[in-house]
């Protein structure tokens, strides 16, 4: 078994790729893939202030102190920055097992989508989604899915709710699972078990296909 690298990338910023990188860094120990860590990539660093205190099950580093201590981990998670450029997006994909681009229905851009959507499409790129992140149900949200669809774009099924949850997450500087005095708290963590259920789903039917 290679080592699984998922990566989490987006052309705007704001849109919940570190709160991501860090549920499914969390919900990828619990399937015994070896160690995780999740490699912070973008210079402000919020994935690494996250992981203060010590109370996420996993590592977090910079890329040269996760490569540093290589052997232990079985699974990265690759956190980048905001507003990453086309081409760092395609070598992005090119290097991971499985691209996956976070999208907030009210922030997203289409003309960048569409132009994302394309040049993975030329690179023959199968392992990308975009994953709707502090989605609420309704009509916008389906329609923002049957757009990027007709883009050719893949959509994750499984979305991850709107909730405060996951700032108090940040804060606390725990996983979402760990929240105190936030029922929708364990609501919230199984989302990213879906976003993880559905990623194993979507890079088996990748290999099969490549
Ligand atoms: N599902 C969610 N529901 C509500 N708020 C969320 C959700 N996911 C993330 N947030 C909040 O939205 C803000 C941006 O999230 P996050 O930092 O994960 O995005 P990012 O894409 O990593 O941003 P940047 O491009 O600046 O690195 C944060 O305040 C975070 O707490
Ligand atoms: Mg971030």
């Amino acid at each position: 078994m290679g080592r699984l690298l998922i990566s989490l990338a987006s052309l705007k910023g704001g849109v919940g790729k570190t709160t991501s990188a860090i549920h499914i860094a969390g919900q990828l120990t619990r399937r015994d893939r070896g160690g995780v860590a999740v490699v912070d990539r973008d210079r402000t660093r919020s994935a690494t202030s996250w992981s203060r205190g010590g109370h996420l099950p996993f590592f977090v580093g910079t890329q040269d102190a996760v490569m540093r201590r290589a052997d232990e981990f079985g699974s990265l998670v690759i956190d980048s920055r905001g507003g990453l450029e086309n081409e760092e997006l395609l070598e992005m994909a090119e290097a991971s097992d499985f691209l996956l681009l976070p999208t907030n229905v009210e922030y997203m851009s289409l003309d960048a989508m569409a132009q994302t959507a394309e040049a993975l499409a030329e690179m023959g790129t199968r392992a990308f989604a975009v994953l709707f992140t502090m989605a609420k149900p309704g009509k916008r949200l389906d329609t923002a899915r049957v757009v990027l669809e007709e883009l050719g774009l893949p959509v994750m099924a499984a979305t991850v709710r709107q909730s405060d949850a996951f700032k108090d997450a940040s804060e606390q500087s725990v996983l979402v699972r760990d929240v105190r005095g936030n029922r929708l708290a364990k609501t919230c963590w199984a989302d990213y078990e879906a976003v993880v259920d559905e990623l194993f789903v979507r890079m088996g039917r990748a290999e099969v296909e490549a």
